[in-house]
């Protein structure tokens, strides 16, 4: 099969088509025909090394987390049939920008009627990270105010959508150039930052998502109430001292660490059924230019998600330039 491979960890160049061995699935894993893979932060930062601390992965290796593809083969227990369109998020060691991958049954779902086939990849890791992460601390009511930071990248697209699907009050954050398109993610309210400091904001929220992590706990606690809880997506230092404290402190602060998780993308497939959640994918690279892809999303301006189409018309619905 084709595969998309870094020999070692590097810079853009590193990754090369090659031709590889089919990945053969093992007890419990379903082999997916892979039509297009969802390109995360995560993939660009195993590339250059900086999580190589905790990155287990062999050289030659294939990054990429999510695919979106149809069951090639299933174990004869399986709840899939070859044919059946799913989608999914892979282990740390990836596997997704290629041809074919395998993946655990549990980690797998059915791809919602209505949503493409790069739409579906551009979904798991970014949907479970946001989903998870407003599953922490106290359950969301009707009306509860919800402030997401980076309200229009990968994960904010979906933190929005999910956060007003579960019934809150969204302000979101991001760039001036980004207002009208967090706004018809259904925000209630958005913050230019370069224009105003959302610390300083008269109006207490119930949990503040920093999902770029360009924040902290100790600015975002003024605009929390008490029970609030402030979530970043990276843990550093500062945020692991305040997380230690939890157990006194009126006003908590977490993380995310996402698992991938079959049950959680049928909550999120649930939401996309009725209109609450779509996928926005601002562009799709053919698997070949995935070192284009990867220096735009090192940008950290993309709008939505990118994927890289691996079977060329994987029925795209790009976000308008
Ligand atoms: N811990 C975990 O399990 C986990 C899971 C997923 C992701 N992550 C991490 O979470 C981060 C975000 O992931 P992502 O997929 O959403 O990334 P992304 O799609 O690349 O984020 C791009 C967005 O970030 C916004 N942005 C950049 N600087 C900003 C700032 N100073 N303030 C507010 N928004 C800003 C940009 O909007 P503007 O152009 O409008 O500024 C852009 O739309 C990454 O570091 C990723 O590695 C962690």
């Amino acid at each position: 099969m084709k595969g998309l491979i870094i020999n070692q960890f590097g810079g853009e160049e590193q990754l090369q088509i090659k031709e590889i061995a089919i990945p053969l699935p093992r007890s419990g894993e379903i082999l997916v025909r892979i039509h297009a893979a969802g390109i995360n932060p995560v993939d660009y930062k195993i590339r250059n090394g900086s999580l190589k601390f905790i990155y287990r992965g062999k050289f030659p290796c294939i990054l990429g987390r999510d695919i979106a593809g149809v069951v090639e083969q299933a174990g004869e227990k399986s709840g899939y049939r070859p044919g059946d369109e799913v989608f999914g998020m892979l282990s740390l060691n990836g596997g997704g920008y290629a041809e074919f991958a395998t993946v655990k049954e549990s980690h797998l779902c059915r791809i919602p009627e209505g949503i493409s086939m790069a739409e579906a990849a551009a979904t798991p890791l970014a949907s479970l990270t946001a989903f998870q992460s407003l599953q922490k601390g106290p359950r969301i009511n009707k009306g509860d105010g919800i402030l997401i930071n980076g309200a229009s990248g990968g994960v904010g697209s979906f933190a929005v959508q999910i956060a007003k699907a579960m019934g809150a009050n969204v302000t979101g954050v991001c760039s001036k150039n980004n207002i009208e398109f967090v706004q018809s993610l259904g925000a209630d309210q958005v913050i230019d930052y370069n224009n105003e400091d959302f610390t300083r904001l008269n109006q207490k929220f119930h949990k503040v998502f920093d999902a770029v992590a360009k924040s902290s706990f100790s600015k975002c606690r003024k605009i929390l109430k008490k029970g609030g809880i402030y979530i970043s997506t990276i843990p550093g230092k500062g945020l692991l001292f305040h997380k230690t404290f939890n157990f006194i402190s009126k006003k908590k602060a977490d993380f995310i660490m996402v698992r991938p998780s079959g049950n959680d993308l049928v909550l999120i497939s649930d939401f996309i059924k009725k209109g609450l959640v779509r996928p926005r994918v601002q562009r799709a690279f053919p698997l070949e230019e995935g070192a284009q892809a990867h220096k735009l999303i090192e940008t950290e301006r993309v709008r939505g998600k990118l994927v890289l189409s691996v079977i060329r018309d994987c029925n795209n619905n790009s976000l308008p330039e």
